[in-house]
């Protein structure tokens, strides 16, 4: 079955998981699962600019991330910086507008630079905006755009009263974005990891046990190909109650 062109997801948020048991399969160190799932990130942002998405969010960096050994920290680190001066022109000339969700500012400064220039010279393009989640914690954001409300709350900007859905959304680092209507996570396991908590309320869930590096484009659109497959409810009925 191919994926129906007119059906697509604006948004799709993807776990990307499984480099390094791909990389023990091939008798490999960690990092080179890594390495391989750039190849994978490539070939899905070129695939979801085609497709005209709205927007890909892609969890590189979690806040728990951070306890892996030093130098699987210290490599993935490079590979982000690598990724992103090697494909500025390509996302560039692709019209993708890169951004970022989580805590930017504990990058270390050399990979926060370029990020933070990639992120001005893709600010003007109109295609796909590609969200890397970075350093990020679903929990994590969740405490940061309430201490913000708070912090309103007690400024007597804001009652108690007058805090709703919307006012904490706007606290969240994706405010901008819709919420990702498809979630895929690869390498098997099937559990959120702390991303996009409040964001994932009613997005379809898609598991695969293709581990990250095997993932590409034709893996990509049998994913989207399902999503058409789901009746998509949020909560209500689907047909209106029959006249009795
Ligand atoms: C999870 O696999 C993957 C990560 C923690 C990092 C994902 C990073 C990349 C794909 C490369 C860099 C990203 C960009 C955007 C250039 P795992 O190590 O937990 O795999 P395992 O569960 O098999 O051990």
């Amino acid at each position: 079955m191919r994926h129906d062109p007119a059906n697509l997801p604006r948004h799709v948020a993807i776990i990307m998981d499984g480099n390094g048991r791909w990389a023990h399969q091939q008798g490999k160190p960690r990092i080179m699962g890594h390495q391989a799932g750039v190849s994978s990130v490539q070939a899905v942002v070129r695939c979801a600019g085609e497709l005209n998405l709205d927007a890909l969010t892609l969890y590189a960096f979690s806040t728990e991330n951070w306890q892996r050994p030093g130098p699987e920290v210290e490599g993935l680190m490079g590979l982000l910086k690598t990724y992103l001066e090697n494909q500025l022109e390509q996302l560039v000339q692709n019209r993708v507008r890169l951004r970022t969700c989580g805590r930017i500012d504990r990058l270390p400064n050399q990979v926060r630079r370029i990020l933070e220039n990639s992120i001005r010279e893709t600010a003007g393009n109109d295609g796909l905006i590609l969200n890397l989640a970075l350093s990020y914690g679903g929990r994590d954001e969740l405490v940061r755009a309430t201490r913000q409300l708070a912090a309103r709350v007690a400024a007597g900007e804001l009652t108690p009263e007058q805090i709703d859905e919307s006012t904490l959304a706007a606290g969240l680092d994706s405010a901008e974005l819709p919420d990702p209507d498809l979630l895929i996570r690869t390498g098997g396991e099937r559990r959120l990891s702390n991303f996009l908590l409040w964001q994932l309320s009613y997005s379809e869930l898609y598991f695969t046990k293709t581990l990250w590096p095997d993932f590409g484009r034709e893996q990509f659109l049998a994913a989207l190909t399902d999503y058409q497959q789901r009746q998509r409810r949020f909560g209500r009925v689907n047909e209106p109650p029959a006249d009795t």
